[in-house]
């Protein structure tokens, strides 16, 4: 296969950083297609951790292009730092391995603001990760937005700032009461970014489009997961981006016809951070067990994640929205000490039993776990890098969920360090 996709089958932080990392060293190009630095996708490469929220985590091979598409919300600040830590790590020596599209909406200052006051003062917060993302992309909606081509045009831009502010700083002061924004200041402050980024932007459709001809292996990698998806995801519980497989293509300028597999990533257990449904939310004690095995706080904000069995109707639709044709199953080792597995198969909501997530926010909130259970393995998994390494309750597991969620486990993670990856299957040498 030449082109891939790899997006979250749940809610985000399956790992997908890892992957794209390991599937990086088999591929020319990654593309990110969406969100911003609300993402955070923790690496750990030759014994050294790098978090990264914005740049694609293929930055870390060699002969990779990174690409930073349309679809995205970039936050230049958030970009520039990444750059410095990246060099500073001896990463990215060449310029030019990194292109951002010259049609990538930007984070302003002001987005930020607005997030964090718009959570500050709701009575139903959503949770977010408070970095711009929901008002940027309402601004792209509006067509009121400014794109990094904007930014590369010193008087566009200031123009743009100005008539941004008028009703942005009507918002920030008369609702909220909180001081205005300057125009000068915001001028002043993205000046270096028209440098930087000057260094890094490109017509991406048109390069794509090129290395497609070219024959070139193209991985799209998708940020957060299928249920935080602005349509299909727990509405209004979800982040304001499309980040099912399918916006691979309008969130960077190629044609569905170009996708040739879409890989799942996909955690042993389902973890969730901010607000909203989750059925199989463990609040007590196993919770925590898991969330400190798991490690499970966020990369970006440092929350701690919510934690819970695996959801079979919640993966089964998401193969079916994404149109999966393989998993990756992360984390597995984390359920290494556990006595029984248990594995929720269908939902009780009221007095009817389901295998369907609900359209309905109220019934899937309302949602009980039916539970199937599996017997544990009680000894550890970490670090297997062969199938047969690992115990044969393991692989029951393993085989039980494939069978359940009707997709097939492709890979399975078993620690966080690069080769503690079982790789049954890379979608590449297909
Ligand atoms: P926003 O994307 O910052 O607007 O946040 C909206 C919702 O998406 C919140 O519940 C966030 O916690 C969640 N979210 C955003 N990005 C991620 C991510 O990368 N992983 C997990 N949850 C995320």
């Amino acid at each position: 296969m030449r082109n891939v996709v790899a997006v979250g089958v749940q809610w985000g932080d399956e790992g997908k950083g890892k992957i794209v990392d390991i599937l990086s060293a088999s591929a020319d190009i990654i593309v990110r297609f969406q969100g911003g630095a609300n993402a955070g996708h923790t690496i750990v490469a030759e014994g050294r951790k790098v978090i990264l929220h914005l740049i694609p985590s293929g930055i870390l091979h060699e002969n990779t292009r990174c690409i930073i598409a349309n679809g995205v919300v970039l936050d230049p600040e958030v970009l520039e730092q990444e750059i410095k830590e990246l060099k500073n790590l001896g990463f990215l020596k060449d310029d030019k391995k990194l292109m951002v599209s010259a049609l990538t909406h930007l984070i302003m200052p002001y987005h930020k603001k607005l997030d964090s006051l718009r959570e500050g003062a709701a009575q139903k917060k959503i949770g977010t990760t408070g970095r711009g993302i929901g008002p940027a992309y309402e601004d792209r909606a509006a067509r009121t937005g400014i794109r990094v081509i904007d930014l590369l045009d010193r008087k566009t831009f200031s123009e743009k700032v100005k008539e941004n502010l008028k009703v942005k700083n009507f918002l920030i002061g008369r609702l909220y009461k909180d001081r205005p924004m300057k125009h000068r200041e915001i001028v002043a402050a993205y000046a270096p970014y028209r440098t930087l980024l000057k260094k890094h932007v490109a017509d991406v459709p048109s390069f794509l489009a090129k290395c497609i001809k070219e024959e070139k292996k193209i991985l799209f990698e998708g940020a957060q997961g299928t249920y935080l998806d602005v349509d299909h995801g727990t509405y209004p519980y979800v982040t304001s981006s499309n980040t099912l497989s399918g916006n691979a293509c309008c969130g960077s300028g190629v044609s569905p016809r170009v996708i040739e597999h879409v890989l799942g990533i996909c955690k042993a257990y389902t973890t969730r951070v901010g607000e909203g449904p989750f059925p199989t939310e463990l609040s007590g004690e196993i919770g925590e067990i898991m969330r400190e095995r798991g490690g499970e706080y966020g990369a970006t904000t440092g929350r701690p994640r919510r934690c819970g069995w695996f959801d079979v109707p919640l993966v089964k639709r998401a193969v079916m929205l994404n149109g999966i044709d393989s998993l990756a199953l992360m984390k597995l080792d984390v359920l290494d000490d556990f006595e029984t597995i248990p594995i929720c198969v269908k939902y009780r909501i009221g007095n009817k039993v389901s295998s369907e997530v609900p359209v309905s926010l109220a019934a899937f909130t309302a949602a009980e776990p039916v539970y199937e259970e599996m017997p544990g393995w009680k000894m550890s998994t970490k670090g297997a890098r062969e199938i047969h390494q690992l115990p044969p309750q393991a692989i029951a597991y393993v085989r039980r969920l494939e069978e359940l969620v009707g997709a097939r486990i492709a890979i399975i993670s078993t620690g966080p360090e690069r080769d503690s990856t079982i790789v049954l299957q890379n979608p590449f040498d297909l």
